[in-house]
Protein backbone atom coordinates (compact mmCIF):
# COMPACT_ATOMS: atom_id res chain seq x y z
CA UNK A 1 0.00 0.00 0.00
CA UNK A 2 0.77 3.42 -1.00
CA UNK A 3 2.21 5.87 2.16
CA UNK A 4 -0.69 8.50 3.02
CA UNK A 5 1.18 10.47 5.86
CA UNK A 6 4.64 10.51 5.71
CA UNK A 7 6.25 12.72 8.40
CA UNK A 8 9.66 13.99 8.79
CA UNK A 9 11.47 15.24 12.12
CA UNK A 10 8.41 17.07 13.90
CA UNK A 11 8.98 19.13 16.79
CA UNK A 12 6.62 20.96 18.75
CA UNK A 13 8.20 22.74 21.80
CA UNK A 14 6.47 24.25 24.74
CA UNK A 15 9.02 27.15 26.32
CA UNK A 16 11.63 24.27 27.24
CA UNK A 17 10.05 21.54 26.27
CA UNK A 18 9.71 19.50 23.50
CA UNK A 19 6.70 17.57 23.58
CA UNK A 20 6.71 16.12 20.18
CA UNK A 21 10.56 15.61 19.61
CA UNK A 22 12.01 14.99 15.94
CA UNK A 23 9.21 12.31 14.88
CA UNK A 24 9.17 10.64 12.09
CA UNK A 25 7.30 7.99 10.80
CA UNK A 26 5.19 6.94 7.91
CA UNK A 27 1.60 5.28 7.96
CA UNK A 28 0.30 3.20 5.13
CA UNK A 29 -2.89 4.04 3.42
CA UNK A 30 -5.49 1.43 4.56
CA UNK A 31 -3.63 0.58 7.87
CA UNK A 32 -4.30 0.88 11.22
CA UNK A 33 -1.44 2.39 13.38
CA UNK A 34 -1.67 1.94 16.60
CA UNK A 35 0.06 5.03 18.55
CA UNK A 36 0.79 4.08 22.64
CA UNK A 37 2.93 5.48 25.33
CA UNK A 38 3.15 7.30 29.00
CA UNK A 39 1.02 10.03 30.00
CA UNK A 40 2.42 13.22 28.76
CA UNK A 41 4.34 11.38 25.99
CA UNK A 42 3.61 13.86 23.57
CA UNK A 43 0.96 11.47 21.83
CA UNK A 44 -2.34 14.40 21.80
CA UNK A 45 0.44 16.80 20.71
CA UNK A 46 1.50 15.08 17.75
CA UNK A 47 -2.05 14.42 16.55
CA UNK A 48 -2.45 18.48 17.45
CA UNK A 49 0.63 19.09 14.80
CA UNK A 50 -1.05 17.05 12.37
CA UNK A 51 -4.22 18.77 12.34
CA UNK A 52 -2.83 21.59 11.79
CA UNK A 53 -4.02 23.06 15.79
CA UNK A 54 -0.38 23.55 16.75
CA UNK A 55 2.32 24.60 13.77
CA UNK A 56 5.72 22.68 14.87
CA UNK A 57 8.86 22.33 12.79
CA UNK A 58 9.86 19.08 10.35
CA UNK A 59 7.50 18.52 7.20
CA UNK A 60 4.34 16.84 7.45
CA UNK A 61 3.39 14.73 3.77
CA UNK A 62 -0.49 13.75 3.17
CA UNK A 63 -0.34 11.80 -0.14
CA UNK A 64 2.94 13.55 -1.04
CA UNK A 65 2.03 17.17 -0.54
CA UNK A 66 2.70 19.24 2.18
CA UNK A 67 0.16 19.79 4.97
CA UNK A 68 2.25 21.27 7.57
CA UNK A 69 1.36 24.92 7.45
CA UNK A 70 -1.87 24.56 6.81
CA UNK A 71 -4.87 25.76 9.18
CA UNK A 72 -6.96 23.18 10.62
CA UNK A 73 -10.10 23.47 8.37
CA UNK A 74 -7.87 23.35 5.22
CA UNK A 75 -6.55 20.02 6.59
CA UNK A 76 -9.81 18.79 7.13
CA UNK A 77 -11.06 19.43 3.71
CA UNK A 78 -7.67 17.52 2.33
CA UNK A 79 -9.63 14.70 4.03
CA UNK A 80 -8.21 13.97 7.63
CA UNK A 81 -10.63 14.10 10.48
CA UNK A 82 -9.60 13.38 13.87
CA UNK A 83 -11.58 12.68 17.42
CA UNK A 84 -10.17 14.01 21.20
CA UNK A 85 -10.09 12.60 23.70
CA UNK A 86 -12.79 14.34 26.01
CA UNK A 87 -15.76 13.77 24.06
CA UNK A 88 -16.38 17.19 21.87
CA UNK A 89 -19.99 17.62 20.57
CA UNK A 90 -21.96 20.69 20.38
CA UNK A 91 -24.03 19.93 23.48
CA UNK A 92 -27.19 22.03 23.24
CA UNK A 93 -27.97 20.38 19.24
CA UNK A 94 -29.01 17.02 18.22
CA UNK A 95 -27.56 14.20 17.17
CA UNK A 96 -28.24 14.98 13.27
CA UNK A 97 -26.86 18.72 13.74
CA UNK A 98 -23.75 17.63 15.31
CA UNK A 99 -23.50 15.25 11.98
CA UNK A 100 -24.74 17.92 9.76
CA UNK A 101 -21.71 20.30 11.29
CA UNK A 102 -19.50 17.61 9.75
CA UNK A 103 -21.15 17.05 6.24
CA UNK A 104 -20.82 20.49 6.12
CA UNK A 105 -17.33 21.38 7.16
CA UNK A 106 -16.48 18.73 4.69
CA UNK A 107 -17.96 20.99 2.28
CA UNK A 108 -20.75 18.32 0.35
CA UNK A 109 -23.19 20.67 0.31
CA UNK A 110 -25.26 18.59 -2.57
CA UNK A 111 -25.57 15.44 -0.88
CA UNK A 112 -25.92 16.34 2.13
CA UNK A 113 -28.63 14.75 4.03
CA UNK A 114 -27.40 11.79 2.45
CA UNK A 115 -23.84 11.50 4.30
CA UNK A 116 -25.44 12.10 7.45
CA UNK A 117 -28.21 9.66 6.70
CA UNK A 118 -25.37 6.99 6.03
CA UNK A 119 -23.46 8.16 8.85
CA UNK A 120 -25.79 8.17 11.35
CA UNK A 121 -27.04 4.26 10.38
CA UNK A 122 -23.08 3.48 10.52
CA UNK A 123 -23.01 4.23 14.09
CA UNK A 124 -26.19 3.14 14.99
CA UNK A 125 -27.37 6.51 16.29
CA UNK A 126 -30.30 7.00 13.54
CA UNK A 127 -32.56 6.40 16.30
CA UNK A 128 -31.59 9.22 18.70
CA UNK A 129 -31.02 11.75 16.20
CA UNK A 130 -33.48 14.24 17.38
CA UNK A 131 -31.92 13.55 21.08
CA UNK A 132 -29.55 16.97 21.68
CA UNK A 133 -26.10 15.72 22.58
CA UNK A 134 -25.86 16.87 26.26
CA UNK A 135 -28.54 14.19 27.10
CA UNK A 136 -26.52 11.90 25.58
CA UNK A 137 -24.45 9.10 27.84
CA UNK A 138 -20.82 8.97 27.14
CA UNK A 139 -20.85 6.46 24.49
CA UNK A 140 -22.93 8.06 22.38
CA UNK A 141 -21.30 11.24 23.05
CA UNK A 142 -18.07 10.09 21.42
CA UNK A 143 -20.55 8.12 19.02
CA UNK A 144 -21.57 11.25 18.00
CA UNK A 145 -18.18 13.15 17.68
CA UNK A 146 -16.91 10.45 15.84
CA UNK A 147 -20.17 10.63 13.41
CA UNK A 148 -19.24 14.04 12.62
CA UNK A 149 -15.71 13.08 11.76
CA UNK A 150 -16.61 10.85 9.68
CA UNK A 151 -19.38 13.13 7.70
CA UNK A 152 -16.60 15.09 6.85
CA UNK A 153 -15.61 11.82 4.25
CA UNK A 154 -11.91 11.98 5.23
CA UNK A 155 -9.27 9.31 4.05
CA UNK A 156 -7.55 9.31 7.34
CA UNK A 157 -9.00 9.45 10.84
CA UNK A 158 -7.04 10.11 14.04
CA UNK A 159 -8.51 8.94 16.94
CA UNK A 160 -7.38 9.98 20.42
CA UNK A 161 -8.01 7.69 23.01
CA UNK A 162 -11.58 6.92 21.60
CA UNK A 163 -12.44 4.08 24.17
CA UNK A 164 -11.40 5.88 27.95
CA UNK A 165 -14.09 5.78 30.08
CA UNK A 166 -16.37 3.05 27.88
CA UNK A 167 -17.53 -0.25 29.58
CA UNK A 168 -15.81 -3.89 28.00
CA UNK A 169 -19.61 -4.08 26.03
CA UNK A 170 -18.69 -0.66 24.74
CA UNK A 171 -15.45 -1.02 24.05
CA UNK A 172 -15.83 -4.47 21.86
CA UNK A 173 -18.17 -2.23 20.34
CA UNK A 174 -16.01 0.24 19.14
CA UNK A 175 -13.41 -2.00 18.21
CA UNK A 176 -16.10 -3.72 15.89
CA UNK A 177 -16.46 -0.12 14.55
CA UNK A 178 -12.99 0.76 14.24
CA UNK A 179 -12.74 -2.01 12.05
CA UNK A 180 -15.82 -0.99 9.98
CA UNK A 181 -14.48 2.01 9.39
CA UNK A 182 -11.34 0.58 8.03
CA UNK A 183 -12.80 -2.14 6.34
CA UNK A 184 -16.35 -1.30 4.63
CA UNK A 185 -15.09 2.56 4.30
CA UNK A 186 -11.85 1.90 3.54
CA UNK A 187 -10.67 4.98 5.89
CA UNK A 188 -6.62 4.75 7.15
CA UNK A 189 -6.48 5.05 10.83
CA UNK A 190 -4.12 6.35 13.33
CA UNK A 191 -5.33 5.65 16.92
CA UNK A 192 -3.74 6.49 20.32
CA UNK A 193 -4.99 4.10 22.65
CA UNK A 194 -3.34 3.07 26.49
CA UNK A 195 -5.05 -0.47 26.49
CA UNK A 196 -2.27 -2.40 25.39
CA UNK A 197 -4.61 -5.44 23.98
CA UNK A 198 -6.98 -3.19 22.31
CA UNK A 199 -4.67 -1.57 20.53
CA UNK A 200 -2.34 -4.68 19.60
CA UNK A 201 -5.37 -6.67 18.50
CA UNK A 202 -6.50 -3.78 15.82
CA UNK A 203 -2.88 -2.25 14.45
CA UNK A 204 -1.29 -4.11 11.96
CA UNK A 205 1.95 -2.23 13.51
CA UNK A 206 2.52 0.44 16.93
CA UNK A 207 4.65 3.25 17.23
CA UNK A 208 5.66 3.65 21.07
CA UNK A 209 6.31 7.40 21.90
CA UNK A 210 8.18 8.20 25.19
CA UNK A 211 9.18 11.75 26.49
CA UNK A 212 8.57 12.99 22.32
CA UNK A 213 10.48 10.78 20.83
CA UNK A 214 9.92 7.45 18.93
CA UNK A 215 10.93 4.39 20.66
CA UNK A 216 9.94 1.83 18.72
CA UNK A 217 7.89 1.23 15.36
CA UNK A 218 7.47 -2.03 14.13
CA UNK A 219 4.49 -4.76 14.25
CA UNK A 220 2.39 -5.77 17.53
CA UNK A 221 4.64 -8.57 18.38
CA UNK A 222 7.77 -6.33 17.87
CA UNK A 223 6.70 -4.02 19.63
CA UNK A 224 5.88 -6.43 22.67
CA UNK A 225 9.51 -7.87 22.82
CA UNK A 226 11.42 -4.87 22.29
CA UNK A 227 13.51 -4.19 25.58
CA UNK A 228 13.30 -0.04 25.77
CA UNK A 229 9.47 -0.33 25.31
CA UNK A 230 9.43 -3.05 28.07
CA UNK A 231 11.27 -1.03 30.16
CA UNK A 232 9.45 2.47 29.73
CA UNK A 233 6.21 1.62 29.16
CA UNK A 234 5.22 -2.23 29.76
CA UNK A 235 6.95 -3.53 32.82
CA UNK A 236 8.20 -6.27 33.38
CA UNK A 237 5.33 -8.72 33.61
CA UNK A 238 4.43 -8.29 30.21
CA UNK A 239 7.11 -9.61 28.75
N1 LIG B 1 -0.68 23.71 25.32
C1 LIG B 1 0.32 23.26 26.09
N2 LIG B 1 1.14 24.11 26.75
C2 LIG B 1 2.17 23.66 27.50
N3 LIG B 1 2.47 22.37 27.65
C3 LIG B 1 1.70 21.47 27.02
C4 LIG B 1 0.58 21.87 26.20
N4 LIG B 1 0.00 20.75 25.69
C5 LIG B 1 0.72 19.72 26.17
N5 LIG B 1 1.72 20.14 26.95
C6 LIG B 1 2.73 19.29 27.62
O1 LIG B 1 3.32 18.49 26.61
C7 LIG B 1 3.55 17.16 27.08
C8 LIG B 1 2.81 16.18 26.19
O2 LIG B 1 1.41 16.31 26.42
P1 LIG B 1 0.36 15.45 25.60
O3 LIG B 1 0.67 15.54 24.16
O4 LIG B 1 -0.99 15.88 26.03
O5 LIG B 1 0.68 13.97 26.13
P2 LIG B 1 -0.12 12.61 25.96
O6 LIG B 1 -1.28 12.85 25.05
O7 LIG B 1 0.88 11.64 25.42
O8 LIG B 1 -0.55 12.21 27.35
C9 LIG B 1 3.10 17.15 28.54
O9 LIG B 1 4.22 17.36 29.35
C10 LIG B 1 2.12 18.30 28.60
O10 LIG B 1 2.06 18.83 29.90
MG1 LIG C 1 -3.32 12.64 25.30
Amino acid sequence: MPIILETKQITKRFGELAAVNNLSFDVNEKEIFGIAGPNGAGKTTLFNVISGIYSGSGEIDYFGERIDRLRPFQVCLKGIARTFQIPTVFSTLTVYDNIRIGAHFGNHSLNEKKIINDVLEFIGLTEKQHIEAKHLPLFDKKLTMLGAALATEPKLILLDEPIGGLSPKEINESVELFKRINNELGITIIVIEHLMKVLMAISQRMMIIHNGEKICIGSPEEVARDKQVIEVYLGAEYA
